[in-house]
């Protein structure tokens, strides 16, 4: 019985230095084999030694055979659940190639400046081209020179942003009309897009700083017909036709005579008394544009009896908010990326 005793205890120990460095499948079969066999494992093998012990010890030295085995089975068992549980080490993972790549998320230009690309390129298509200004401004050139006298009632609503008495930020790109035609002499046909600065309450179509694109066109012989042409040309290229537009008459100390150019509202359609973009007329005005005023013509040294020509200037971020259908203007400035990501 000492006998039997030893030997378990032996193939306990011995046991338990496998166990412990036990290190995939193959090791445990060969283990649970060693123990288990049913030909020459540990268990069968005491279980055969049965035979020689007399009968009143035959119980016993079976009882401690079989715990025995039961003990091995547990742990045999315990150490597959251990080996299944463990991960692959990295190297092995499996890399699964047909899963779709993580999207990464590119930057893009602003809608607004999109916006303002397209526009330009209608024009160049028409036979404009780009010039540019300063958006600090002297007063000669944002107001005097177009006309504007000192007291003048019109100056109200740029007057604002002084950076002395005689610097601003431009209240409008027109200023740009007088440094092109001190420059070049005609014929001229020049857009100049760029930002502005006024005064204001910001509401649902008004910001203290806005894009506005400047259009002069002057040579012998241009008519206000050439003036509407050109407008309706370009807002039926850019609406592709559909949209309604409206002239009527108004006032710049630059160009005469005036006209406001309004096109339809698209977010109330004339149909909401209370429409926070129209103000429930329907129409919504972008452009402003007229004849050059001689006296401006004289200011820059060309003569009104040999040359005529036109201006317009348009809010660009009206216009785009008219054309994306948006019914807030400040929805562009809030840089909310749900909003931006949406004109990708
Ligand atoms: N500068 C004017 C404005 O900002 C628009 C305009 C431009 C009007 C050119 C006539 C000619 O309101």
């Amino acid at each position: 019985m000492e006998d039997l005793k030893r030997k378990i205890e032996e193939y306990t120990v011995q046991f338990d230095e496998i166990a412990l460095n036990l290190e995939d499948a193959q090791s445990l079969q060969d283990l649970r084999n060693q123990y288990l066999g049913r030909k020459k494992g540990y268990v069968t093998l005491l279980l055969e030694g049965l035979k020689n012990f007399p009968p009143e010890q035959k119980r016993e030295a079976g009882q401690m055979i079989n715990d025995f085995k039961n003990h091995i089975q547990d742990r045999l068992q315990s150490l597959k659940d251990k080996l299944t549980a463990t991960p692959a080490p990295a190297s092995e993972e499996k890399m699964d190639l047909t899963l779709p790549g993580r999207r990464l998320y590119w930057g893009s230009h602003h809608p607004l400046l999109r916006f303002n690309q397209k526009v330009i390129c209608i024009f160049l298509n028409m036979g404009f081209s780009v010039e540019s200004g300063p958006e600090v401004e002297t007063d000669y050139y944002n107001f005097e020179a177009l006309n504007f006298s000192a007291h003048h009632p019109s100056r109200d609503e740029g007057d604002t942003f002084y950076i002395n008495d005689d610097l601003l930020l431009r209240t409008h790109t027109s200023p740009v009309q007088i440094r092109v035609m001190e420059k070049r002499k005609p014929p001229i046909q020049v857009i100049n897009p760029g930002k502005v600065f006024r005064r204001g309450h910001p509401d649902s179509s008004h910001l203290p700083i806005l894009f506005q694109v400047e259009g002069l066109v002057v040579d012998h012989g241009i008519t206000f017909s050439h003036l509407k042409g050109t407008l309706e040309c370009f807002l039926k290229a850019l609406y592709k036709d559909k949209i309604k537009i409206r002239w009527r008459p108004s006032y710049f100390p630059f160009t005469e005579p005036s006209a406001a150019v309004d096109i339809g509202c698209h977010v109330c359609a004339g149909e909401d008394k209370n429409c926070s973009v129209c103000g429930g007329t329907g129409w919504v005005e972008i452009f402003g544009a007229g004849m050059v005023d001689p006296q401006v013509f004289k200011n820059v040294n060309i003569d009104p009896e040999k040359f005529s020509g036109f201006a317009f200037g348009m809010a660009v971020d009206r216009t785009a908010m008219l054309y994306y259908q948006i019914p807030d203007l400040r929805l562009f400035y809030e840089n909310d990326l749900r909003f931006i990501r949406q004109f990708q």
